[in-house]
């Protein structure tokens, strides 16, 4: 197996089986920081650069906290308009990362155009962390998810997903290139604008993936053991901020999960994830069921970068 240390995170499609295992159990190993609240010094000699071109709020925070519960160091923008990257000047990605990387022993990368991280690794001498990138992926999210289910289903090797949401979202390509690497089955369940593309679904046939696409959450729900869900009224991700609207739109009935929904439909011991934030897809009153798994897997997004972290660094193997 390749070791992490050096590596940077970009995309699911090139992690191996036995890598998600790898991460669980490093996953496993640090999460009593997090669960006790206390901070280590694992990285007490290294520092955490984040360098975030688009808002955020788990994300850019569960890394960040992560670096401070291994007694990190911690700097970075969350508002790319206050660099040079962002006003005037236009400071290509080639000069910026050459700077950001004299500051930090890893960098932590959002951007609005997909492909940016993986330009970022390019010039970087330090590891890069893809915390999505436009449309494209949003690998450390769907990690946290995985790991999310496996804690739960102590598996994931047969099971079904049923996915819902906007399939051009970027952790809906994460997870599917992730599928390819397991024995599971998924129901993908979007408005026909938000399907998936046509060389989305070649590059998955091509890796076996086992998905159908279905019209509506009613119809498969029956069968699902993780209900995946993303908003349909959402922003475009290419831009690097959209602000709210007054017609912002309703969630149409076939992409929802309700209260009643899971009660009338869904096995008794399905689970619901959702990276957040959410819409009207999800309402809150969801929150009380015994089907919700979206806070739990809110507070494994920290105990997730911590493995991320200590792995690229070379702190833990
Ligand atoms: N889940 C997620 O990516 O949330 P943020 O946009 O708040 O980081």
């Amino acid at each position: 197996m390749r070791s992490f240390a050096g590596r940077d995170i970009l995309s699911l499609k090139d992690f191996e089986r036995e890598e998600y295992f790898e991460i669980f159990a490093v996953a496993d190993r640090l999460r009593p920081f997090a669960a006790e609240r206390r901070n280590g010094d694992l990285l007490k000699h290294k520092t955490l650069l984040t360098a975030f071109y688009q808002p955020s709020t788990r994300t850019r925070l569960a890394t960040e906290a992560a670096m401070h519960r291994l007694g990190g160091h911690v700097l970075g923008f969350s508002d790319a308009k206050m660099t040079r990257a962002g006003d005037f000047y236009q400071e290509s990605m080639k000069d910026t990362v050459h700077m950001l990387e004299y500051y930090g022993d890893v960098i932590a990368m959002r951007h609005f155009s997909e492909g940016a991280p993986a330009e970022a690794a390019r010039f970087a001498s330090v590891p890069v962390i893809n915390c999505g990138d436009g449309w494209g992926e949003h690998p450390t999210q769907v990690l946290t998810d995985l790991y999310t289910v496996w804690q739960d289903k102590g598996r994931l090797d047969g099971l079904t997903f049923v996915l819902v949401g906007d399939m051009r979202m970027r952790t809906m390509h994460s997870i599917l290139r992730a599928f390819s690497r397991f024995d599971v089955k998924a129901y993908v369940v979007s408005p026909p604008e938000m399907s998936l593309l046509p060389e989305f679904k070649a590059e998955l046939d091509e890796v076996s993936v086992q998905y159908s696409e279905i019209e509506t959450v009613e119809k498969c729900i029956g069968d699902a053991d993780v209900v995946y869900m993303e908003p349909v009224v959402q922003p475009d991700y290419t831009k690097s901020r959209v602000e709210a609207t007054a017609e912002r739109g309703l969630t149409p009935p076939a992409y929802r999960v309700t209260k009643e929904l899971l009660a009338s439909k869904a096995k008794s011991d399905s689970i619901v994830l959702h990276s957040l934030p959410r819409m009207d897809e999800l309402p809150p009153e969801v929150d009380s069921t015994r089907h919700a798994r979206y806070w739990v897997e809110a507070f494994n997004g920290v105990t997730m970068r911590m493995a991320l972290l200590s792995l690229v660094l070379g702190a833990l193997d």
